[in-house]
């Protein structure tokens, strides 16, 4: 095996061993305003060997430092996207973005780390690890692993032990939808969930009633839809929210955390709100294409632009996006995810005449920093320093590496970028960095424009232009029981008490 792992420290891995000392600039960004989740200032912020070295004013330099003025900008922790599908096998083609590309777009759009989702291969969690190790080698990016659970038995029971205690994986992803591919039983969720409980990895799930979806698109087909627009009308909301609520429910019978992944609908996001306030811990991820876009285009009557808008769950009505923004400003969730997934206009086409077999998944990775930004923060709806805490550092914390991720803090890795809030930007297929034809938010024009991007303290954005090298990207390991498992053990330890625990109960017989 020519792939060799090695660590470098702390939660910190390298499938291609590109961390031995290459020379990486010595970077002064000087006079702007440096934005952290918990606090604001200006601050000059001093960058060598890939590590921030220092935060303050008027840091003084010897010539040979490469000074970027960032005066009246705003320098931020690069974006961490929890949720994207790179090189994804999926609806008998491929995604058309691979580690490279992908991220090449997601570093010209201000995003410095990418979680993506192994997939077993025949339900098998290892050889699905090896697949994707070899995927991520072209990797640009510094990027994390989470993995789907499709089947139960012992191996997979024990691989999910391996992967959390030597192959740096924190939490699995169950799919409630795609039935006869990903789907699992609420028996395997169940097993899943336990296990996950015991490992401290954090359990997510893809929330849709893939039984009912069924049956939802066997009436479109009866009925003669067959175009794209058969997608949304297959799978209503009352399914998206079905399926949260039940997820939600075991997670809280097993008493583990739960991260729902894509929020798409406001009957999933209620679900989620309630049971926050009733002090259970559910994490809700909400997705660029859920805060910007609507059904409408949809039914455009051209079946590649109503095509490109299929994902699951599915883009809804009017007036879920404006719900989604509410929630997020409110903290009802957490963070903002891509779910980037693309299909060009051919890999579209395979649904010509039947929705069902449309590949799933819509464009987002260079777009999102911009569009919250837009909808987010330029609408009034979030601060700045919410616009970092969704974007980064609240993902770096759940998935608990934080403050290497998600922070610009002495020692925290020099994933940096510079953002002008005044500065205007239009998104163009023409123009983007994706692989794909098609652009989902193609024409759209805001504010919050990413100047400069810094990833592992290289400077690979800057002037419109992407310096970006296959192979400098390193996979960061990430430990068990993060924050979302603080106070879990003492929640059990009330459970058993309010049995009447550690009286054992026994029935005589007489
Ligand atoms: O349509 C989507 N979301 N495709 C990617 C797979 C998934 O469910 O996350
Ligand atoms: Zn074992
Ligand atoms: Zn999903
Ligand atoms: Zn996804």
């Amino acid at each position: 095996d020519a792939v060799q792992f090695c660590d470098a420290g702390y939660g910190y891995g390298d499938f291609a061993c590109q961390n031995s000392p290459v020379s990486l600039p010595r970077i002064l960004l000087r006079g702007g305003t440096v934005v952290n989740a918990h606090h604001m200032e200006m601050a000059d912020v001093y960058i060598q060997d890939g590590i921030i070295v220092a935060v303050k004013p008027n840091i003084v330099v010897d010539d040979d430092v490469t000074v970027i003025d960032a005066t009246g900008k705003f320098v931020m922790p690069g974006g961490i996207d929890p949720h994207a599908h790179l090189a994804m096998d999926f609806m008998g083609t491929q995604t058309i973005d691979d580690f490279f590309s992908g991220q090449a777009a997601a570093l010209a759009g201000g995003t410095t780390m990418h979680m993506d989702f192994v997939l077993p291969i025949n339900g098998n969690l290892s050889a699905g690890f090896e697949a994707y190790k070899e995927k991520a080698k072209i990797s640009c990016m510094d990027y994390g692993f989470h993995m789907a659970v499709t089947k139960w038995d012992d191996e997979v029971s024990h691989d999910m032990e391996v992967m959390v205690k030597e192959n740096g994986i924190n939490s699995f992803k169950f799919f409630l939808a795609y039935k006869g591919s990903f789907m699992v039983s609420d028996e395997l969720f169940l097993e899943g969930l336990k296990k996950c409980k015991s490992l401290g990895a954090l359990a997510m799930v893809h929330a849709e009633n893939g039984d009912a979806i069924v049956e939802g698109q066997k009436r479109m087909i009866e009925l003669g839809i067959t175009g794209p627009e058969g997608h949304p009308l297959s799978r209503p909301p009352v399914l998206e929210g079905e399926a949260t609520a039940r997820a939600i429910r075991l997670a809280g019978f097993v008493n583990t955390p739960l991260y729902v992944v894509h929020v798409m609908s406001s009957d999933a996001m209620e679900e989620i709100a309630k049971a926050r306030k009733s002090g259970q811990k559910v994490i809700g991820e909400v997705v660029s294409a859920g805060l910007a876009l609507d059904d409408t285009k949809v039914w455009d009557p051209d079946f590649i632009t109503a095509a490109k808008f299929v994902m699951s769950p599915p883009v809804r009505a009017p007036g879920h996006d404006k719900a989604l923004q509410g929630a997020l400003s409110t903290g009802i969730l957490q963070l903002v995810a891509t779910d980037h997934c693309t299909f060009n206009s051919t890999q579209k086409a395979f649904g010509i005449d039947d929705f069902r077999k449309i590949p799933n998944g819509v464009n987002g990775l260079e777009e999102r920093m911009h569009v919250v930004w837009d909808t987010m923060v330029e609408s009034g709806k979030i601060s700045v320093t919410d616009f970092v805490r969704v974007t980064s550092t609240e993902c770096a914390k759940i998935f608990n590496i934080y403050p290497k991720k998600g922070a610009i803090l002495a020692g925290s890795d020099a994933d940096v970028i510079i953002l002008d809030p005044k500065a205007s930007v239009k998104i163009t297929a023409a123009t983007h960095h994706s692989r794909s034809d098609t652009n989902v938010y193609d024409g759209r024009t805001g504010k919050g424009k990413i100047l400069v991007t810094i990833a592992g303290g290289r400077i690979v954005w800057q002037n419109g232009e992407l310096k970006v090298t296959p192979g400098t990207g390193k996979y960061i390991k990430m430990q068990p029981f993060g924050y979302a498992f603080e106070g879990i053990d003492r929640k059990d330890a009330e459970y058993l008490k309010s049995l009447g625990a550690p009286v054992k109960r026994s029935r005589a017989l007489s």
